[in-house]
């Protein structure tokens, strides 16, 4: 029994298509599977079977790893979906914990549901004392993604009595301790590397008010949370909560598809995250403006990013799937606005140059022939960096947000009724069988040839 609500809709069209291989004549009849919504599928499981060859798609530009309930989104529309709620109407009308319980479960929750949602949530934010020990094993200087990786894969050493993957209660014991935990090590990764105490969570804190005061506050004075800005939090962790089939989650999906424990899985979709091109972009877009440094050398930029020479990208810019503008970008620029009023700030010359580069880069057409609008990652950084995160905590509050997606995949593969490891083959480009050559034999020149007259004897 699936630990989400099943509202499977998944339906069969047999034989639609025919490949023929126009060398041999021979033909195989290939079905497509529709979903609820967006592109269908044409269902190749049975394609090396019968023609002895495999799909090629590097970079699974056009390949559908697996079918999910869980998140929709459309490219072309600008539309993401979670459980069918559209993104807009769950950053302004629900908060983080109500939208993880809807990635985890299916559907909203009741007012009691949440509540006691919220109450598990809340009493698993703490830490093993030992654990803690292991944090401070770190060198001061780790890159928090770094620690976040070693402390969250080190779970799976303290919770062991949830890691046993067939019992639905364990799997949803350790999402729990995951999502509660994840701010709580993000913080303490902050706190250590400036040699400040860590701040225990508070109980009687929403989520995101816990994170900031944990992050901001210290012991010698009280600590009031803005408002503003812990709404402002619960906004991001909501708009990274999940993404469908990005990287990090297909890393995860993969990960645990041999059987590995939740732990460990979610530790390799943080990696996965970690990278440039991925959750690491919100970083890599504060230091790109601030090598722009001002509105003046904008220009600049935009010319190298359209260098095909120039392996430059403008950071932030661009998406696998949407070509058009991410939805989640639109409202972190609202957000954007609302934290820098709140705090005051007259002029962020980052944001001014921010700003800017939007406007012209919307302009050019490069941009608008490649459709490279930008993502949820050109403005999160502004409005982090606003709040007061270091540039190198970026990613980890991506992480924070994005656990709760990572393990209603996870949670959603496992569950399901084909859950198999997952084993992608390849297109083997290598040397063909070549004789082994005694090391004293061996010369450059022999090894060369040896490799050359095996292509050769082909
Ligand atoms: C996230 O998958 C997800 O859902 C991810 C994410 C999530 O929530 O999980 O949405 C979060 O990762 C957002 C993306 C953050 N990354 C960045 O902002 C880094 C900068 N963007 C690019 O690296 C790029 O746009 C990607 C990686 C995001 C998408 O790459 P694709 O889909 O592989 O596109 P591509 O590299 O094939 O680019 C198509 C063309 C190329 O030109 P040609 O080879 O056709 O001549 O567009 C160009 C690229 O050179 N291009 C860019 C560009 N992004 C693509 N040129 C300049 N600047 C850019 N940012």
């Amino acid at each position: 029994m699936s630990d989400d609500h099943t509202n499977q809709s998944k339906t069969i069209e047999p034989g639609r298509f025919t490949l023929t291989d126009n060398k041999t004549g021979k033909s195989c009849e290939l079905s497509v599977i529709h979903g609820t919504v967006g592109p269908s599928a044409l269902d190749i499981r049975k394609l090396y079977s019968e023609t002895g060859m495999f799909a090629y798609d590097p970079g699974f530009m056009s390949t559908a790893s697996c079918d999910s309930q869980i998140t929709f989104i459309d490219g072309e529309k600008g539309i993401l979906l979670y459980r069918g709620y559209p993104i807009e109407e769950l950053a302004s009308k629900s908060d983080f914990m109500e939208v993880c319980y809807l990635l985890l479960h299916g559907d909203l929750p009741t007012p009691e549901e949440k509540a006691e949602f919220e109450h598990t949530i809340t009493h698993h934010t703490m830490l093993h004392d030992q654990l803690i020990d292991f944090l401070r094993g770190f060198m001061r200087s780790a890159h928090p993604m770094a620690i976040m990786v070693g402390v969250v894969g080190a779970l799976s050493a303290f919770y062991h009595d949830s890691t046993d993957i067939s019992d639905p209660r364990q799997r949803m014991v350790a999402s729990h301790r995951m999502i509660a935990k994840m701010p709580t090590i993000g913080a303490y990764a902050y706190k250590y590397a400036l040699g400040q105490p860590f701040v225990y969570p508070n109980n009687e804190l929403s989520y995101s008010e816990n994170l900031l005061r944990m992050m901001f506050s210290v012991p010698a004075e009280e600590y009031q949370v803005n408002p503003v800005l812990a709404k402002a939090m619960d906004r991001i962790l909501i708009l990274h909560a999940d993404h469908e089939q990005n990287a990090s989650t297909s890393t995860v999906r993969l990960a645990g598809s041999s059987g590995a424990n939740p732990f460990a899985c979610v530790s390799s979709g943080i990696t996965s995250l970690w990278g440039p091109f991925h959750g690491g972009a919100n970083e890599a877009v504060i230091k790109m403006l601030e090598a722009i440094g001002d509105k003046k050398h904008i220009q600049e930029f935009i010319d190298r990013a359209k260098n095909p020479q120039d392996p430059f990208r403008l950071m932030g810019f661009g998406h696998r799937v949407y070509k058009n503008y991410d939805p989640r970008a639109k409202i972190l620029r609202e957000t954007c606005h609302e934290v820098i009023h709140e705090l005051g700030i007259n002029n962020d010359p980052l944001l001014d140059i921010a700003l800017e580069l939007e406007q012209i880069a919307l302009k050019d057409d490069y941009f608008i022939e490649k459709k490279l609008y930008p993502n949820v990652d050109f403005y999160s950084g502004i409005i982090l960096r606003t709040i007061g995160f270091p540039t190198n905590m970026f990613t980890v509050i991506f992480a924070l947000g994005r656990t709760v997606g990572w393990l209603a995949h996870w949670k959603e593969m496992i569950g399901g009724d084909d859950h198999r490891i997952a084993r992608p083959r390849q297109l083997y480009t290598g040397d063909r069988q070549r004789q082994y050559i005694a090391a004293d034999s061996r010369s450059r020149h022999s090894i060369s040839w040896g490799g050359f007259w095996g292509k050769i004897r082909e």
